[in-house]
């Protein structure tokens, strides 16, 4: 019998590829072209999976033109490039890779609040330009990360990762806002308390955003919201672009609205709206919060593990369900 057909859609470790190689007739994209819908489409011709990383669309029109598709792994927790509904209308298996990249991302989402609160890179580019001529007293000084109030969006698998690290480890009040609330004992295992959007953003000290993207949650904060929030306040974007107005948090930081903002996705990215790039109290990263060998290894070997039990009639391993 002939081996399922897979298209691996972006580049991937060499030991991922062989692993599949042991299963399946492996097509991969090794030199890591970005590739159009029609060239994506034309690939996928007579295969029946995908392995996908986020940056990959799967919409209607793909899946309309690829009848031999059973499955897609995305590599990738978040899942925005994947249209769901469709996906299921077309008998197509979705999966994610949740849990291996939590802590990763979780110790992430720390570093970006540290370097934001306390203008980390602001000051490094001050002192590569030879700007350093003396010591004063307001050089660079930022706001306290330990004892503060650490607000919350999202309390899934990261956010409480972000939580724990917070009240354990920083002394901090952790308060949070999510779509549903978490049981008791997990909020006070974390010490985190349940609050409105709205006392969120009025009470947060740093506010750090980790709900997943939908369009529900396009524009969450925006204008309107940056103006709730504390004039001293920072803001930590983990999560999609597309959930921040970018242009509005641009406008926010020159104006003062907030302090700072720490960004880690974007709206249209890699695309990074020209307005950021002219404000100084951001700290810009380009998407790297699961960015860990290790952990992207075991992305990796997960999505392949979603093809082989898929692809080999034992189900997939976590497909999504939304
Ligand atoms: C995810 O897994 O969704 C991350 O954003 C990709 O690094």
């Amino acid at each position: 019998m002939s081996k399922p057909r897979v298209l691996v859609t972006r580049a991937v470790f060499p030991e991922t590829i062989d692993k599949l190689k042991q299963h399946f007739d492996v097509e991969a994209n090794t030199d890591d072209a970005e590739w159009s819908s029609e060239e994506l489409i034309r690939r996928l011709q007579g295969k029946q999976g995908a392995f996908t990383t986020g940056s990959v669309k799967i919409d209607e029109a793909l899946l309309a033109a690829c009848p031999d598709l059973k499955i897609c792994a995305n590599m990738a927790v978040g899942y925005n490039n994947f249209d769901v509904d469709a996906m299921a209308r077309h008998g197509v298996m979705a999966t994610n890779a949740p849990d291996v990249l939590t802590e990763t991302t979780a110790d992430f989402g720390f570093a970006l609040l540290m370097a934001t609160a306390r203008r980390i890179t602001e000051s490094e580019h001050f002192l590569r330009r030879g700007e350093w001529k003396k010591w004063s007293y307001d050089m660079f000084a930022g706001s306290d990360v330990h004892g503060s109030t650490l607000g919350i969006l999202g309390m899934g698998r990261i956010g409480q990762g972000i939580a724990r690290r917070g009240a354990l480890g920083f002394g901090m009040k952790v308060i949070y806002h999510n779509r549903s609330r978490l049981d008791a004992s997990i909020e006070s295992e974390l010490r985190a308390s349940y609050v409105s959007k709205e006392e969120l953003l009025k009470s947060a000290d740093h506010l750090v955003l980790v709900l997943p993207y939908s369009p529900a949650a396009h524009h969450a904060i925006g204008a309107a919201e940056l103006k709730q929030m504390k004039p001293t306040a920072t803001l930590v974007n983990l999560a999609r672009g597309g959930i921040v107005d970018d242009a509005a948090l641009a406008e926010a930081l020159r104006d003062r609205t907030i302090a700072a903002a720490g960004l880690d996705v974007f709206e249209g990215e890699p695309a990074v709206n020209p307005s950021l790039l002219t404000v100084t109290n951001v700290v810009l990263t380009p998407h790297i919060a699961s960015a860990t060998i290790p952990t992207r290894r075991a992305m990796a070997d997960l999505a392949a593990d979603n093809l082989i039990s898929f692809l080999g009639g034992n189900g997939p391993l976590t497909p999504i369900v939304s």
